[in-house]
């Protein structure tokens, strides 16, 4: 059935219910509500819409502020990439009614259809969503009003009418990885979602957009459809091809090509290696970690010194490794491809929302721990997360299939925004990497030497002050890469609650990836 997808792909994007051009100048209108002092006079068509993200730290993802219906309900809801539809918790939904375990209820917002008068619904009992991580939302398909930085389009979402999720999504994906391609296995049943909406409606001039999470400690980042902000990466910005599901030939994810990974400190550098490599993996702002395969995360928490806990299912590390000196380097689209570096800061969380847990034996005995940003995932669907994506600014072309990326300008405040100019075009400031053709290649699996595990324990203050060999001032993690993937307990479980910090929305189900 899903090979269906690889017939239908070429013409889903302008076949299939078209939606209503808005009224010309609603949009114009909203824009001028937000920015008052601009005249009339002086709008043209807009061609980029920007929306801050905030980081919930302890909702473990990237919250958006948008407006539905009329009059509009705001909701504040999950960006993700690694889905393709908006949905919102239903005023009913039983995960929205106070309850011992949940006593506010939704406070991120519910929407009531009864209360819109623009609200159609479109497909009863249509809409059903199930994420990597065993959440799920199930309802109708509606149409309504739908405001995001801005923009105001007419939009096809669904209603979590039954969901375990205290929160809406607003997933930004390709239309052929919405629940509803799944749910009938046809291709033809794909809608027009949001990014592609905005394009038809002349809001954006091709189907894309920008992210940038900007740093762990930062609140905010931001969205930005139909361009890209040349002040917020440092470097060059580099496009590489996305992959089509081998089986169907569509492309339904962001799945790009992980090429390499280094780990690099101090006292020197290693080049990791899987027998998976070319890696494919798929990047997901939707994911709070990130997920590779085991060889590889076995390397990676030996030269940091994570442990594995077997009761939390989750690879452990002493928070004071925050600020070790070492950064792992990955690298895409083969030879010569963009690399992408990310440090210890971005790597080591938070497993609870008070003060962290502490280990109560081994190596790291009476030390606070925290979640380690890299985890091993079993098979498909690699992933990588906010720990990765903070990092890099990656830009979103679904018409060219092609992702840019580039290393983030952590905390950058300047802005210099450039537009998609047509539909179709290729990405603007971007080169294509030289040798995406060689991917395929298999670099040798080999064991590494682990030369930068004792720089890893320096911290990065004692690193730029350019000291060399291994101090322990990152807490006693000295040497301790041996206890890589141990699996003795490291802490006192039973005062382990994991807040909810591990968000995995990948959809399931997709043409990609039929996990059920
Ligand atoms: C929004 O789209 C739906 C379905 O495409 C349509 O029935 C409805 O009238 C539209 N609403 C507005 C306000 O344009
Ligand atoms: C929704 O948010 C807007 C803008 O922040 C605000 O002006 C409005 O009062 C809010 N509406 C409701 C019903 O809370
Ligand atoms: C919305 O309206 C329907 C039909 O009139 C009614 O059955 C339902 O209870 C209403 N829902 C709420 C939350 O008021
Ligand atoms: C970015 O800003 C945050 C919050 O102000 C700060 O904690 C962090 O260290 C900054 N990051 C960088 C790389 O400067
Ligand atoms: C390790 O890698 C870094 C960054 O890529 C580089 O600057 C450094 O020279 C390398 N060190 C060694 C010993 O190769
Ligand atoms: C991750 O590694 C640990 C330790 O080797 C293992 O027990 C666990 O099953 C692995 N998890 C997955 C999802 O592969």
């Amino acid at each position: 059935m899903r090979s269906t997808y690889a017939l239908t792909v070429g013409t889903l994007l302008i076949g299939s219910a078209a939606a209503d051009s808005p009224v010309p100048g609603v949009v114009q209108w909203q824009i001028e509500k937000r920015q008052s002092a601009v005249s009339p006079l002086l709008q043209k068509r807009a061609d980029t819409y920007e929306e801050v993200i905030t980081n919930e730290r302890m909702r473990g993802g990237y919250f958006a502020t948008c407006a539905i219906g009329t009059p509009f309900q705001n909701l504040t809801l999950q960006l993700d990439t690694g889905s393709s539809d908006i949905w919102v918790p239903d005023v009913t939904a039983e995960a929205c009614q106070a309850s011992r375990s949940n006593p506010k209820g939704c406070t991120f917002g519910t929407f009531d259809p009864n209360k819109s008068s623009s609200f159609v619904d479109v497909g009863k009992g249509t809409f059903s969503i199930s994420y990597v991580d065993g959440t799920h939302s199930k309802g109708d398909y509606f149409a309504d009003k739908f405001e995001i930085g801005g923009a105001v389009v007419n939009v096809t979402m669904g209603l979590g009418i039954d969901t375990d999720i205290a929160y809406g999504l607003v997933g930004v994906g390709y239309a052929l990885n919405e629940a509803i391609v799944a749910g009938t296995q046809s291709a033809s049943s794909a809608y027009p979602n949001l990014p592609v909406t905005m394009q038809r409606e002349g809001l954006i001039n091709t189907i894309a957009y920008s992210l940038w999470l900007n740093d762990l400690d930062a609140n905010t980042g931001n969205i930005l459809f139909g361009g890209i902000d040349t002040a917020k990466y440092k470097g060059d910005l580099t496009r590489i091809q996305i992959y089509q599901d081998d089986r169907t030939g569509a492309f339904t994810s962001f799945l790009v090509a992980l090429t390499s990974v280094e780990a690099v400190s101090p006292s020197g550098n290693d080049t990791l290696t899987s027998r998976q490599f070319p890696i494919p993996v798929v990047l997901d702002s939707g994911t709070t970690l990130s997920y590779l395969p085991a060889d590889l995360a076995m390397q990676i928490w030996k030269e940091v010194g994570a442990i594995y806990s077997s009761e939390l299912q989750l690879a452990v590390i002493p928070c004071s490794m925050a600020s070790s000196a070492g950064v792992f380097t990955f690298g895409f689209a083969g030879p010569n491809g963009p690399r992408i570096s990310v440090d210890m800061t971005e790597l080591v969380l938070p497993l609870t929302s008070g003060e962290a847990p502490k280990f109560t034996g081994g190596p790291y005995k009476g030390q606070g721990a925290c979640e380690f940003g890299i985890q091993n995932f079993s098979s498909d669907p690699f992933l990588l997360g906010d720990t990765f994506l903070r990092s890099a600014y990656v830009v979103y072309d679904l018409v060219n299939n092609e992702v840019g990326i580039a290393p983030t300008d952590f905390n950058s405040t300047t802005s210099n925004i450039v537009a998609f100019p047509s539909y179709g075009a290729q990405m603007p400031s971007a080169t294509a990497a030289p040798s995406q053709s060689q991917v395929t290649a298999r670099p040798s699996v080999t064991t590494p030497g682990y030369v930068a595990s004792a720089g890893f324990s320096e911290t990065a203050t004692a690193s730029a002050g350019g000291s060399g060999g291994g101090s322990s001032s990152a807490g006693g993690s000295q040497g301790t890469g041996k206890n890589a993937g141990s699996r003795a307990p490291p802490f006192d479980f039973a005062r382990v609650v994991v807040v909810g910090v591990c968000m995995v929305f990948v959809s399931v189900g997709s043409g990609a990836f039929l996990l059920i």
